[in-house]
């Protein structure tokens, strides 16, 4: 017979601690917790409040972004003792409503994620935008990378060096583009914060990186028009390592999936002593993430380039504390996906 846990405040806080620290683009932390008091269900829906609509209209990276947190909420209910049930976009009637965790049975020794360290990475991870020391991974640290994406239901891709030049230049194009269109400009610089700034969402302007002095790495310039911002140019590592992640589908639950093994390829990596930050940019332009694709797979839709390596910590960026309301949400219209 299962046994149910009765989520108590203390169980509850630590999951949503969990679940907020996860990354998401331009720190917008667009979920929203719900807790059904009839099923103990932990509901995760999207914050419509918080939506980019010219970077990422369709929602995908928002997905993304809220599976990342389902990934903590997984690893925290196992680091209480329990199972977690996750069912992703369970309610058709909710389009808003992205996933629901339920803690079901007492812990087994079968459970893989259990103790494997991972949760005390949620804390360590942060996105690192300096320049990595160029020392190569080792082939078993990365094979468990690959092996982390595909158990949470996605793929890993680490490219040759011809290959990883070519998404290399996919994303300076995109990044150019970014760069040519005064809309997409104006709504990334939107979610930069000034030090001192009090609000616990977007990137704090002590979190950028420098561009690269030798023109190899297209990292995201945050800063637009507003290039008294923008740090002196630094060298980047010379044999960069990067790894594309992808699903074989495209639907909404296939982000959400895609969302998980992003995080779980990212703790992995911190649990190893790595530093990893994202390369998001040709995945928001359809023609060039299309370019992005793996041509012998027929079926490759790729979600996020992840560039991996030794080198510095990441700077500390805030998170607006996870709260938890017995109310219904309000209807919400980001459910609009391409399934
Ligand atoms: C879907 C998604 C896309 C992202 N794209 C980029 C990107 O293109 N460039 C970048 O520097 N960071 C990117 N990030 C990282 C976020 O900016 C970062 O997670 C957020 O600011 C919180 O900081 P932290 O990761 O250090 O906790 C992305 C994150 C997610 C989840």
């Amino acid at each position: 017979m299962r046994t149910q846990a009765r989520l108590d405040t203390a169980t509850v806080e630590s999951l949503l601690a969990a679940a907020v620290a996860a990354p998401s683009i331009h720190n917008t932390q667009p979920w929203r917790f719900r807790l059904d008091p009839g099923s103990q269900a932990l509901e995760v829906h999207s914050a419509p409040e918080r939506t980019l609509p010219r970077t990422d209209p369709t929602h995908r990276a928002q997905y993304l972004s809220v599976g990342a947190a389902v990934f903590n909420l997984r690893l925290a209910a196992f680091h209480q003792g329990w199972r977690p049930e996750v069912r992703l976009l369970p309610d058709p009637h909710q389009p808003g409503l992205l996933a629901t965790v339920r803690l079901t049975d007492p812990l087994g020794a079968d459970d893989q994620l259990a103790d494997s360290g991972l949760y005390e990475a949620i804390a360590r991870r942060r996105t690192c935008r300096m320049p990595f020391t160029g020392r190569p991974v080792p082939e078993p640290i990365v094979a468990q990378m690959a092996s982390a994406a595909h158990a949470a239901g996605a793929r890993l891709h680490v490219p040759d060096i011809a290959g990883t030049r070519r998404l290399l230049r996919l994303t300076a194009r995109a990044e150019a583009r970014n760069h040519a269109h005064p809309d997409r400009t104006a709504e990334t610089r939107a979610w930069l914060t000034a030090p001192g700034a009090e609000t616990p969402y977007g990137i704090p302007v002590t979190a950028l990186g420098p561009p690269d002095a030798g023109r190899r790495m297209p990292m995201r310039d945050f800063t637009g028009a507003l290039p008294a911002l923008r740090l002196p140019a630094l060298w980047f590592e010379r044999h960069v390592q990067v790894a594309l992640l992808w699903t074989p589908h495209d639907r909404r639950d296939d982000w959400l999936r895609a969302g998980q093994a992003l995080q779980y390829v990212l703790l992995t990596a911190t649990a190893h002593g790595l530093r990893t930050s994202l390369l998001h940019q040709p995945m928001e332009w359809p023609d060039l993430r299309a370019a992005t694709t793996l041509p012998r797979h027929k079926r490759c839709h790729p979600h996020m380039l992840i560039r991996f390596g030794y080198g510095p910590d990441g700077a500390h960026t805030p998170r607006a504390p996870g709260h938890c309301t017995a109310q219904p949400p309000a209807p919400s219209a980001t459910g609009s996906g391409t399934s």
